[in-house]
């Protein structure tokens, strides 16, 4: 990104400086623009599953902003040995989620390439007053996950036969949950700040907000959302090399408060495909959010930690 000139129009109200999810821009006084795309190779075997999965992560920058998903077109890069009928079904897992969401497919762009890829570049619509940034907590807030850790453990675990059907199921429904449910919990509340936890896993999305924010994030291990599974995977050693980067990347920016279990520490760097919304709330409106969540939300969620003044680390994990 820094090999980029500095963009101005004062229309961009998130662009790149940011770390954001989505890039929004305002184009009247009631509404702006929120743009994403977001693309990877499979993480499961099975190309419909797949293709919800994905779909269902490119969507997640638009609710991580507070919007609405409107237009999604297909990027898709495959090899010309395959049946283009896995191709097929991967499309139609997209487009299944694409409609669950209440957006449409208005086209998309496709390339041979050894190795199958597909995501979803999504346009979405939000009042420019009430966009969510990963900037916006506050210190006194109340931070909420909505979605259970441990999936790229699990995926991890799966690509080496060692996780049983039920595991299985269990962690392709995580992942292809929409989080369009807590995206509209969290507007009917009203927030502060927030982001989805995605590929920099817990710790380097709550970086980016703590930094964003100029606050320090305090995780409480006791409460997170985990699947367990991925605990014993952990204990056992088997962790993806993303949550080694992750970790190297958080550097001395947190600070582990009691002694942590390593495979704990392991989830927290633990890269997420299609992860939940970190959602910053005040405190007051903490316990009306959460009502809501428990109506709505279909996933394992919980209160996570609190938002503090700035410390030396911006990271604290008790
Ligand atoms: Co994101
Ligand atoms: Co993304
Ligand atoms: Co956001």
């Amino acid at each position: 990104m820094c090999y980029l000139p500095k963009f101005n129009d004062d229309n961009l109200l998130v662009g790149l400086d940011k770390s954001d999810d989505a890039a929004v821009y305002k184009i009247s006084e009631d509404t702006a623009v929120i743009l994403t795309m977001d693309f990877f190779t499979p993480v499961v075997d099975n190309p419909y599953t797949y293709g919800q999965i994905a779909a269902a992560n490119s969507l997640s920058d638009i609710y991580a902003m507070g919007g609405k998903p409107v237009i999604a077109m297909n990027i898709v890069c495959f090899p010309n040995c395959l049946p283009i009928d896995i191709l097929g079904k991967i499309l139609r897992g997209g487009a299944d989620k694409i409609l669950e969401a209440g957006a449409i497919v208005a086209g998309g762009h496709s390339v041979e390439d050894n190795e199958p890829k597909y995501g979803l570049s999504v346009m979405g619509l939000i009042n420019p007053d009430k966009v969510v940034t990963n900037s916006g907590a506050k210190p006194g807030d109340v931070l909420i996950l909505t979605k259970p850790l441990g999936t790229g453990i699990l995926n991890t675990a799966i690509k080496a036969d060692l996780v049983d059907k039920e595991a299985i199921k269990k962690v392709v429904d995580v992942m292809s949950y929409l989080n369009k449910d807590a995206c509209e919990a969290m507007q009917k509340v009203g927030v502060n700040g927030c982001t989805d936890i995605t590929g920099f896993g817990l710790l380097g999305h709550a970086l980016e907000m703590a930094e964003g924010s100029s606050v320090t994030i305090e995780i409480w291990t006791d409460y997170l959302p985990i699947m367990k599974e991925s605990i014993d995977l952990a204990k056992m050693g088997i962790i993806p090399g993303g949550a080694y980067r992750n970790e190297k990347h958080v550097g001395n920016k947190v600070i582990f408060k009691n002694d942590i279990k390593q495979e704990i520490k392991d989830i927290l760097f633990d890269p997420q495909t299609s992860g939940g919304l970190l959602i910053s709330v005040s405190e007051d409106k903490s316990e009306e959010l959460m009502k809501l969540l428990r109506k709505n939300n279909k996933t394992d969620f919980g209160i996570i930690g609190r938002v503090k003044n700035m410390t030396d680390k911006p990271l604290e994990v008790i």
